[in-house]
Parts: structure tokens; C-alpha cells; sequence
């Protein structure tokens, strides 16, 4: 990937024209046009979602159909807005009639996110449902095991949730847990986060990579 300036801003930018002509995957195919991400390139929080669906392909812009509503919702009780944030998916073209993304199709456009989460260098990464967060974390273990908790992981924090959709589909409890482990990223930045909840004191993320390159959104 070309980023000549040093201006993190700049490089995010020139990455982001890079990736809306990518056919690096079979997903450019079908979709009508790439869904980089949006928000602040500064910003503290990095939202990781799964794939644009038919809304967002059609306007460019992740999150903006229902699930985009919810979760704009979450952001608000923890007094964040969409442009605040910075919100991007796994892969960023829609997978045809929104069905999962494939691995290999993960492995092509991992190298965007990695990119992102370099140049955007957030305090904390949510990772909303299990695609984003089995990537990160690389793990098989499920989301609901995972969420409820902060993990420090690279030198910032991880924050697993469920998928904006889940909640929209099953029952409240779900939109509740969202609603704590939201709260969790506003601890983060308040720097609440040890005595609120004295996660501190609980155990490291399930297979935590020492080495950056064991880490599958890092190996390449
Ligand atoms: N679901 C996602 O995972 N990402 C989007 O951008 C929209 C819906
Ligand atoms: Fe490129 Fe990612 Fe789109 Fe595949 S999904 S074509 S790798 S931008």
C-alpha cells in the first residue's frame, strides 16, 4: 500500500482511494461500491462490524441501515456520536444477498483494517459480533463468552460485542449486555475502567498472540 506522507490523516486517506477500486477478492463483483469506513480519523474508538449490507452499499457509508440506528443509539447513552467514533466493517464490500463473508475473502481485505487500526490508533476497539471479533482476537470462542469484559490487548483495550443486528433480532437481554459492555468503552475513556469494574483482575484475552504476526489481523 502506498503511504509516502507521514500525516496519519493523509495516509488514511490515500489508503481509502487505494481500497475504492480494490478487486483484490471476488466480493468487488457484485457490490455496487466499496464501504472503506467513516467517522473521526482520529478518533478514540474503532467500531468493527462484519460487512456492508444493501443500505450501506448502495451509500458508501457502514451502519446506516437499522443496525446502524441501534447503534447509534448505544453511542448516545454513552454521550459518543457517529462522527466521533470511526466505524468500519471486516470486509468492506458486501458479500451478494448478505451472506457471510468467506475466509478468503477476510484474509484479502484484513490488510484495511490493519491499516486503519495503525493509522486511526484508537484507545479501544469494539468489535461488534463474532466475525470482527474472532479476527482480532483470534479465536474460536463464541461472543457471548467473550463480551462483558475489556481485554487490554497491543497497547489499547478490546471491548467484544454482539452484533448491533442480534440485538434487533433476539430478546432484550442482549440490547442490555450491549448496553454494559458500551458503558465499559466509556470507563476506557474516562479511565474508570479498574475501579468501576476491576477488570484489571481478570483473565487475559483466551489465546493471546505475544508475537504480532501470530495474530491473524497482523499476519500477512
Ligand atoms: N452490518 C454490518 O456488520 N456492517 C454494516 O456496515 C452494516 C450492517
Ligand atoms: Fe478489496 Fe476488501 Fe472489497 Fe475484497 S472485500 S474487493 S479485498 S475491498
Amino acid at each position: 500500500m502506498t503511504t509516502q506522507s507521514s500525516d496519519p490523516i493523509l495516509q488514511l486517506k490515500v489508503v481509502e482511494t487505494e481500497a475504492l477500486i480494490c478487486t483484490k477478492c471476488d466480493l468487488a463483483e457484485g457490490r455496487t461500491q466499496v464501504v472503506f469506513g467513516a467517522g473521526n480519523p482520529q478518533a478514540d474508538v474503532l467500531f468493527v462490524g462484519e460487512a456492508p449490507g444493501q443500505r450501506e452499499d448502495e451509500q458508501g457509508v457502514p451502519f446506516v441501515g437499522p443496525s446502524g440506528r441501534l447503534l447509534e443509539e448505544l453511542l448516545a447513552e454513552i454521550d459518543l456520536t457517529r462522527d466521533a467514533v470511526y466505524i468500519t466493517n471486516v470486509v468492506k464490500c458486501r458479500p451478494p444477498g448478505n451472506r457471510d463473508p468467506r475466509p478468503h475473502e477476510i484474509d484479502a481485505c484484513k490488510a484495511y483494517l490493519r491499516t486503519q487500526l495503525e493509522l486511526i490508533d484508537p484507545a479501544v476497539v469494539v468489535t461488534l459480533g463474532n466475525f470482527s471479533t474472532k479476527l482480532v482476537l483470534r479465536t474460536e470462542v463464541g461472543i457471548t463468552k467473550l463480551r462483558g469484559m475489556a481485554y487490554e490487548w497491543w497497547g489499547r483495550y478490546l471491548v467484544p460485542t454482539f452484533h448491533p443486528a442480534a440485538a434487533l433480532r433476539g430478546r432484550g437481554q442482549v440490547l442490555e449486555d450491549m448496553r454494559y459492555d458500551f458503558s465499559l468503552v466509556r470507563d476506557v475513556l474516562d479511565g474508570n475502567l479498574a475501579t468501576d469494574t476491576g477488570i484489571e483482575e481478570e483473565t487475559p484475552p483466551p489465546q493471546p498472540a505475544d508475537d504480532p504476526q501470530q495474530l491473524g489481523l497482523f499476519g500477512q
